[in-house]
């Protein structure tokens, strides 16, 4: 499937052409189709309403087969979100025409307050989302899926402008579809050891990957991490990956990679256990970033380093038990409450690892941590936490740019209170006060220490969101975007 930007030419008009229109704005869809678009406008049937979606064939010599008009809905209220959704639903109508290639035709006054460059990254992102489909294992081969080849045309405003969005749209689309294979695959295709060798093959580019095993990370003294692989046969891999120039300051980007959470011996109830695949979607978040890097297209202007801590949760006979207690990497001992809490255990070790071998001036954790954020936020919205307000504040503006909504919760001295341990220097749970996902938080902050940290805990919003067009179900490839307009503006 291919996007590109252009002026319509003939072949991409011939079997499709999709006008958006809107409220109250006058849209004659070019010099070309001037005629076709005024008998469509004249026969009243055209919607503008967000969504409204009219389908007019054209008899004879037309210079298209089908003209369709998709509402935008009121021109003044209108964002990113609705154009990404109604540039998938142009996809969606292509489809269902069967038509290999059209064109998406878009008035820049159609667009009201929205500037050009936003505008062309959620076009870019509406297309390549919408077509997404995973490619489940099943009995028929899959049919190639190519999508449908789309050229897009912006009748009036800034060309330029819309040009870069759409380009910089493309590569975050590209990698949250990268994002979403990996989520989407069963935990006996999606391995540590699997997204270890996904990891490998983003090397090039300015991308470098190491993968340490087992024994490596055992001559770390990564515990927290190698205590919850200890339930799986499954072999941990803790992945690391870097872009740009050493020199200068970096960022590490962690990633929670639970391949499978089975809960541990605190095993979790069989109902939507399955869903527990998508605890790699930190992991997912991170590689996606990395396949974005690797286009070139975006250089911060600090080193970019990706860490993965890759495991399987299992209940293996040599599993960890409820009470024991584990050394991470910079030391702290923890005592493991409750086995299930495992995706702070290892992100523990990585944020230490990280700070070790790093020295980053900054660090942003990605984890389905918690099922608390799903009760509290949905998911539609993910939980943001740190021990820093600027960090807090860039992500957030950040996740607001790419439509990824973060809301900050608290995190507090007094959350910090509740992590102690009897016996150890900390618990991996509180004492059953509530506040799970602030709990998770302030565990992890333990490890952050002054270092400046946020935690973004996407539960909720790596799968199970409502059906929206450029997302229909399973993996959302959540954060990708969102990370890659963080490290735009670093
Ligand atoms: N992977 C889960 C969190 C999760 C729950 C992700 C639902 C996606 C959907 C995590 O490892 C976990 O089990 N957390 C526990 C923590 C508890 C034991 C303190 C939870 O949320 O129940
Ligand atoms: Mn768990
Ligand atoms: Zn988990």
């Amino acid at each position: 499937m291919k996007t590109r930007i252009g002026s319509g030419s003939s072949s991409s008009l011939a079997e499709l052409c999709v006008l958006l229109v809107a409220d109250g704005v006058a849209c004659d869809g070019g010099p070309r189709l001037k005629a076709l678009v005024a008998a469509a406008m004249a026969s009243g049937d055209v919607k503008t309403t967000f969504r409204g979606t009219v389908m007019f064939r054209q008899a004879g010599k037309a210079v298209t087969k089908r003209l369709c008009c998709i509402g935008l809905g009121r021109e003044q209220s209108i964002h990113s979100e609705q154009l990404r959704r109604v540039a998938a639903l142009s996809q969606a109508v292509a489809e269902d025409a069967g038509a290999s290639r059209f064109a998406l035709l878009i008035h820049a006054k159609t667009l009201g307050k929205l500037d050009a460059e936003q505008a062309g990254a959620a076009v870019a992102e509406g297309l390549i989302l919408g077509a997404y489909r995973y490619a489940q294992p099943q009995k028929e081969p899959h049919k190639p899926r190519k999508g449908q080849d789309c050229e897009v045309v912006l009748l009036g405003g800034n060309a330029r402008d819309f040009a870069r969005g759409f380009a910089f749209g493309e590569v975050g689309a590209r990698a949250t579809v990268f994002a979403r294979d990996l989520e989407n695959q069963p935990s006996n295709i999606c391995t540590p050891t699997s997204l270890a060798s996904a990891a490998k093959k983003l090397a090039g580019g300015g991308v470098t990957v190491k993968v340490l095993d087992r024994a490596k990370l055992q001559k770390l003294g990564m515990h927290a991490l190698l205590g919850v692989a200890r339930g799986s046969v499954e072999a941990p891999k803790f992945i690391a990956l870097s872009f740009g120039p050493a020199r200068g300051k970096t960022v590490c980007v962690i990633g929670k990679g639970l391949t499978f959470d089975t809960g541990g011996l605190s095993i979790k109830p069989a109902s939507k256990m399955d869903e527990m695949r998508y605890d790699m979607c930190g992991a997912g978040a991170v590689l996606g970033l990395f396949h974005a890097l690797r286009s070139g297209l975006v250089k911060p202007r600090h080193r970019i380093v990706g860490l993965i801590a890759a495991t399987e949760n299992g209940v293996g006979p040599a599993a960890q038990k409820p009470g024991d207690v584990v050394r991470a990497m910079d030391g702290h001992t923890i005592e493991v409450l409750n086995t299930d809490a495992e995706g702070r255990l290892v992100l523990a070790d990585a944020i230490a690892y990280g700070k070790k071998f790093y020295a980053p001036a900054r660090i942003v954790d990605l984890a389905t941590l918690t099922g608390a954020v799903v009760v509290a936020l949905g998911h539609e919205v993910a939980g943001i936490m740190g021990n820093d307000q600027k960090l807090c504040d860039e992500l957030i503006s950040a996740g607001k740019a790419a439509d990824e909504p973060l809301w900050q919760l608290p995190l507090w001295d007094v959350h910090k209170e509740q992590m102690k341990s009897k016996f150890a220097d900390l618990a991996n749970i509180n004492a059953g006060q509530g506040n799970g996902a602030t709990a998770g938080a302030a565990f992890l902050s333990v490890f952050a220490g002054d270092t400046p940290w946020v935690h973004l805990d996407i539960a909720g919003t790596s799968y199970g969101g409502v059906s929206k067009d450029y997302y229909k179900s399973g993996a959302s490839g959540t954060a990708v975007r969102t990370l890659l307009r963080f490290v735009e503006t670093l």
